[in-house]
């Protein structure tokens, strides 16, 4: 059975990733510092798939306990999560975004070049993309005009990996660019579970249905979209999950570097998905409009037609089913 390390695997991203992989007859091994994460996730874990999940408590800048992990198990393939994720908090603390998001992925780079592994999967984001008016987005559209550090971060390490991948060409890279990931594995027992600050819209519309915030904030109704609020593109963590063992299960097709967008297609305004968080579950989400916020576009949806031709992946689930699984988490 194939090792793949999964960097940031405690986290949202990366547990969902665990569970798709050992669905897929993977070994997943967690690499992770709990700095965003609560360790109790692995036993939920083991319970969802029936499977002991070996895991460390490492910080992946830690080269000498990182050279120890790459030593006691041969490593397929490296997918790496791990990194900071509130784009609010990256303004306010750019220069510890960089030094964590780029450089733990240096550190690991250097240590998976040491140990002769040369497959690793990128999480990075939508955000990297410019906010032209190409719609939908497609993976080799304008990028680098971010808008924040945790939008630069991840555009910055894009780049490391393209040099590194023209230059090397034992390299198999495949970045993936993630929209809007929302939503849990359909048990209930994991979801998204930062320790640090809430930015995302179904966290806070989740916290409005368990009374634990009032009303919810929408930030601006004068966009140019069909009502005025945000438009985005959701994609279920589950599908989201797959796709990545769908590039791993490739991945030593073709050597390089390959981009894929992850999401559904299609988009959802902040009030359409209100109204439909409030249809499936029934619970009213009372809100206020105030002034937009900094660094949103109106607008981001992608075109996932890459990934189906060549990953034959395509999301599965749509909006009304993700809202269907959050309830088992309210
Ligand atoms: C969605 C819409 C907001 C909160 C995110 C992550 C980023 C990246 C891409 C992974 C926008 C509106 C939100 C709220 C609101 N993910 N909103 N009230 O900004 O598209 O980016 O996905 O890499 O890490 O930030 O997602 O959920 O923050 O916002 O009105 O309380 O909801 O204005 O239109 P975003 P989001």
């Amino acid at each position: 059975m194939r090792n793949v390390f999964v960097t940031g695997g405690a986290g949202f991203i990366g547990s969902h990733c665990v569970i798709s992989l050992v669905k897929n007859g993977y070994k997943p091994i967690i690499l992770d510092n709990f700095s965003n994460s609560h360790q109790s996730i692995i036993k939920k874990l083991e319970k969802i798939t029936k499977k002991k999940i070996i895991y460390y408590n490492v910080d992946i800048r830690d080269k000498k306990k990182l050279k120890l992990i790459f030593k006691k198990h041969p490593c397929y393939a490296v997918i790496h999560c791990a990194g900071f994720k509130a784009v609010g908090e990256s303004v306010e603390n750019s220069v510890c975004y960089f030094e964590n998001n780029v450089g733990s992925t240096l550190a690991l780079l250097e240590c998976m070049q040491k140990n002769k592994i040369y497959k690793i999967i990128f999480s990075s984001s939508a955000t990297v993309y410019d906010d032209d008016k190409a719609l939908p987005l497609k993976e080799n559209g304008k990028i680098g005009n971010t808008k924040n550090p945790y939008g630069t971060s991840k555009y910055i390490i894009e780049r490391i990996l393209k040099d590194l991948a023209k230059s090397d060409s034992r390299w198999s890279i495949r970045i993936a660019r993630y929209f809007n990931p929302i939503s849990n594995h359909p048990t209930g027992l994991i979801k998204e579970n930062p320790k640090g600050a809430l930015n995302n819209l179904i966290p806070y519309i989740v916290k409005v249905a368990q009374k634990k915030i009032s009303e919810l904030k929408i930030f601006g109704k004068d966009y140019n979209t069909k009502d005025g609020t945000g438009v985005r593109d959701y994609v279920h963590i589950m599908d989201l999950a797959d796709g990545h063992t769908a590039m791993i299960k490739k991945i030593s097709h073709k050597k390089g570097l390959k981009i894929y967008n992850f999401g559904t297609g299609k988009g959802w305004s902040v009030l359409e998905v209100v109204k439909a968080f409030e249809k499936q579950t029934g619970i009213s989400i009372p809100y206020k409009f105030t002034k937009r916020r900094k660094g949103d576009v109106a607008i981001s949806i992608c075109s996932p037609k890459k990934a189906l031709k060549e990953l034959n992946w395509k999301a599965k689930y749509d909006l009304d089913h993700a809202i269907i699984d959050i309830k088992k988490i309210l």
